[in-house]
């Protein structure tokens, strides 16, 4: 009652209330969704919020160049293996 300014009476009961909602239940228009760079991007919505991993927000440059080293590896044991057997058939005589 202090921030209406008024004497508290003394008196609690309910109050009669009325609530209306859209039929849309509040959901946003499609064109007022978020894309998915909204929040996970460096400036994104959630950029301060601390604590917490999201992809796309940071980045650590240890593990992207793990990342990368692992993907050479992948590539590079392809190309050999498919290498070497081309290079054993051919040295068969075309017989596996
Ligand atoms: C409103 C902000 C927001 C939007 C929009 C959003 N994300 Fe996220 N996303 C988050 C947050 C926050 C986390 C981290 C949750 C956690 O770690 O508990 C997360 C985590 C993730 C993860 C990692 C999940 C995991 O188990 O580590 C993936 C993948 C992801 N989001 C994909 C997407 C995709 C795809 C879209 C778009 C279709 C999207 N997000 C839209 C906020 C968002």
């Amino acid at each position: 009652m202090k921030a209406a300014g008024r004497d508290f009476s003394g008196e609690v009961g309910f109050v009669e209330t009325e609530l209306r909602l859209p039929v849309n239940h509040m959901v946003a228009p499609t064109k007022g969704a978020l894309d998915c760079v909204s929040c996970h991007s460096r400036n994104g919505l959630l950029a301060n919020v601390p604590g917490i991993f999201m992809p796309g927000r940071g980045s650590s440059h240890i593990v992207d160049l793990l990342g990368l080293i692992m993907l050479g590896g992948a590539f590079a044991g392809v190309l050999v293996h498919g290498a070497l057997r081309i290079f054993m058939k051919l040295r068969n005589n075309g017989k596996a």
